[in-house]
């Protein structure tokens, strides 16, 4: 059996390109006692990987990934042998893998169960995920949404803010989202059922979009964009306002990251601005796994992934992803899901 792989090589210097990247072919490894070898499904394609492939001064504390190495990155897959008597051939589990076809789990590594009862197997690493408990962490944790309270939320179709919007919603909030293309514009309102949204690529001024869609101020700010986005939403931040600070992908690939102008608005306003990494939260996990399954089984939460067929097409996948060409939360789909029937 042959293995694919894809190695991180370059750095970039400004947007991710292909030239950050070399495939490559080799043997599948052979397990050892305790090793677990995954055949992948489903690879992650998340924007955090951008800052931690360097370049950029915008991700503190995080470690960048080492270079001639594969890919580092979140999968589900399938157990296609094990000498560790915790999983079986067969089995469903997620963990952090690579960008590759089969990866081995030394001693098991950090794999977890998933439990196909839940839903779909990929959502292991989406909404009953990593993505879902940043937002729900972002929204209750840090944003302690009151009813009749306006939550804004930026990149509002996405893997997160898609969540993090319909959290607020249930917590009774007027919820308001950004996102960069009228048909996010449209399933952000239609879908997930939030008040209002607009395209911040298309408006006269993020500003005004806000004055009419947040005529009475704003109460929470989940800030996934920075730049522009963020520096608007400070002018109108109601008294003791909350912004979770989950993120600033507009500024990922800018080796000088942009601070908004009028940061002094947060403490004038009483506001509270927490940057957070979902990394710090990971022992909520096993409280917000039943919690948010049972909220998107019962369809309290509606989830859209973006999946992308084949493992070729990976980085053109993340590339996308970076420049918004995904609906929800990008995956790529590198062999068969056999719970698709
Ligand atoms: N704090 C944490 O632990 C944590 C965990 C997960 C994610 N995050 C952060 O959360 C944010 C959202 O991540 P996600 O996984 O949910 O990704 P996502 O929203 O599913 O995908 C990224 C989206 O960002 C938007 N975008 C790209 N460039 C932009 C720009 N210049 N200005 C405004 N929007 C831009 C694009 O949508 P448009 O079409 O709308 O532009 C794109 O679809 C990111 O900032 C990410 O780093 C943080």
């Amino acid at each position: 059996m042959q293995n694919r792989r894809i190695f991180f090589v370059q750095p970039p210097k400004g947007p991710v390109t292909p030239a950050c990247y070399d495939v490559r072919d080799e043997p599948v490894p052979e397990p050892q006692d305790g090793d677990v070898l995954v055949r992948n499904i489903y690879l992650s394609c998340d924007p955090y990987m951008r800052g931690r492939m360097g370049g950029t001064a915008n991700y503190p504390g995080s470690r960048d990934f080492p270079l001639d190495e594969v890919v580092p990155a979140r999968v589900v897959g399938q157990v296609a042998e094990s000498r560790n008597p915790k999983f079986k051939k067969g089995d469903f589990v997620w963990g952090f893998l690579g960008w590759e076809l089969y990866s081995l789990a030394k001693g098991g590594g950090d794999l977890r169960m998933i439990d196909p009862s839940l839903g779909p197997i990929s959502h292991a690493i989406t909404v009953i995920g990593m993505p879902g408990l940043t937002a729900r962490v972002g929204i209750l944790d840090i944003g302690k949404p009151k009813p009749g309270e306006t939550a804004f939320i930026s990149a509002a179709s996405g893997a997160v803010g898609s969540v993090a919007g319909q959290i607020a919603k249930q917590e009774g909030c007027i919820v308001v989202g950004s996102a960069g293309s009228d048909r996010k514009v449209r399933h952000i309102v239609d879908v997930l059922g939030f008040d209002a949204a607009f395209n911040y690529k298309t408006v006269s001024s993020i500003g005004a979009a806000l004055d009419e869609y947040c005529p009475n101020g704003i109460d929470i700010y989940f800030e996934n964009v920075g730049g522009e986005t963020l520096e608007a939403v400070l002018d109108r931040i109601n008294q003791g306002a909350r912004i979770p600070v989950c993120g600033s992908i507009s500024q990922y690939d800018n080796p000088e990251p942009s601070k908004p102008k009028n940061i002094g608005n947060v403490e004038a306003k009483g506001a509270v601005m927490r940057k957070f990494s979902i990394y710090d939260h990971m022992d909520q996990y096993d409280d917000f796994l039943p919690w948010i399954a049972e909220r998107v089984m019962d369809g309290r939460i509606v989830y859209f992934e973006d999946i992308v067929d084949g493992f070729d097409n990976t980085i053109d996948a993340f590339i996308g992803m970076m420049n918004g060409d995904n609906l929800g939360k990008r995956l790529v789909r590198v062999s068969e899901d056999p719970t698709l029937g």
